[in-house]
């Protein structure tokens, strides 16, 4: 009798992945969990109705391919009140399993074997294995650890981009709000972007999930708003970011016309279509005047939330530069501990019962930047309580070293 044999691993490199992991550690040792990236707010009640509603009134049979279509006109219509930019919403949107199921579909249908693929680094996770099983070729444009990326250019740096681009790159890949530096966009540096892709044939996916979440009084800038831009762009959203509704995993890609055929191709076949009702109630509540609340809203709680969590961190040994988007905060530990970040979470998790994520795991593995990340990832989607207990246990923290 013969018996099968594994292949050879196609992402030989690919483990649990690093949010599993912490959280996984967070609960056994009943550590307090500001790692995973998921708001512990409440989904708002009308949006919860409207779904179980939409399942009431029957609608539990699959979706059309391209998504809820009334839901396609709502995005179309953000699109240009948000940003000017005008989209079609029958065939230039197309609703998936989350946004990482249209990352994914669109990576296969837009990067041949061989092909180029520029990552801003430190970088979500999902980018590089998409790529590699593509067959595409990972070109990382590393920032260099101190440096915060919020600096000059905000989430993209040009300067390192223009001088990775070749005549084999297809696609660059940038998101902002970031994650998980918290950098976002500039009109400066979209534009010093747009002048280095101008020069070149490659597409650009702009990861924007964090979309309107950004504080201190930045515009909601999006790659899809750049006139220049859009005409080469992939612009990513999600549902389960904007509505505290992670679990539900509804996302929308926007791309022209004919690269959008090109990527329902996949999305057919890997997804097809996704949670009808949730699709039909999102629709319904979005028009209304409390989602228009909610979206408002958005922002300025997470950069209240933020505030929070850095007024209780004042004083301490912590180094950090205030996220300029979306729930993560960055904290660099280097004048507490000399030792790599995956170390130094994964020790204060079992011995301080805190669980927080490493940076390394964003970055290319091995790579010097990787090995020099002194910096912890703190999700502040959290519930107030949460939040000051996340602050007595790092404050715990810091004067524990100091007492050393
Ligand atoms: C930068 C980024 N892109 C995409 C996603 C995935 O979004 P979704 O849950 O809609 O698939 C995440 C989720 O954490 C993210 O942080």
């Amino acid at each position: 009798m013969k018996t099968p044999t594994l292949p050879p691993s196609k992402l030989p490199e690919v483990g649990t992945t690093i949010f599993t992991t912490m959280s996984a550690l967070a609960s056994k040792h009943q550590a307090l969990n500001v790692a995973q990236g998921f708001p512990d707010l409440a989904t708002p009640t009308h949006l919860k109705e409207a779904v179980k509603k939409a399942i009431d009134e029957g609608y539990n049979q699959y979706a059309p391919m391209a998504g809820d279509s009334e839901l396609r006109t709502w995005i179309s219509e953000m699109y240009n009140q948000a940003h000017g930019a005008v989209y079609n919403a029958d065939s230039e949107i197309t609703i998936g399993a989350g946004a990482s199921s249209l990352l994914f579909a669109s990576i296969q249908a837009l990067v041949l074997p061989g092909d180029e693929v520029i990552i801003v680094d430190p970088a979500y996770d999902l980018y590089a294995p998409a790529v590699h099983l593509a067959g595409g070729v990972i070109v990382r444009a590393a920032i260099p650890q101190p440096a915060n990326l919020g600096g000059q250019g905000g989430a993209i740096d040009t300067d390192v981009i223009r001088n990775l681009i070749s005549d084999n790159t297809k696609l660059v890949i940038i998101n902002a709000p970031h994650n998980p530096t918290g950098a976002c966009f500039t009109s400066k540096g979209l534009n010093a972007l747009a002048d280095v892709l101008f020069e070149s044939n490659c597409f650009l996916l702009s990861d924007e999930v964090y979309g309107p979440m950004n504080h201190d009084g930045r515009p909601f800038l999006s790659a899809a708003g750049h006139p220049g831009l859009k005409n080469r762009t992939l612009v990513f959203g999600s549902f389960g970011k904007l509505l505290h509704a992670t679990g539900w995993k509804i996302g929308w890609v926007a791309a022209p016309e004919e690269i959008t055929r090109e990527l329902r191709k996949i999305h057919q076949y890997d997804v097809f279509s996704t949670g009808a009702p949730i699709q039909r109630g999102l629709a319904q509540y979005l028009i209304t005047d409390h989602a228009s609340k909610h979206l408002r809203e958005l922002g300025p709680i997470y950069e209240k939330k933020r505030d929070r969590l850095l007024k209780g961190l004042d004083g301490t040994a912590f180094i950090f530069s205030p996220a300029e988007g979306g729930y993560f905060q960055i904290l660099d530990y280097s004048k507490l501990d000399s030792r790599g970040d995956i170390e130094v979470a994964r020790e204060w998790t079992i011995k301080h019962g805190i669980a927080t994520i490493p940076i390394s795991p964003f970055r290319q593995p091995g790579s010097q930047e990787a090995k020099e990340e002194k910096r912890l990832r703190i999700c502040f989607a959290k519930g107030d309580s949460t939040i000051d207990e996340a602050i007595k246990k790092l404050r715990a923290i810091d004067t524990y070293y100091k007492a050393r």
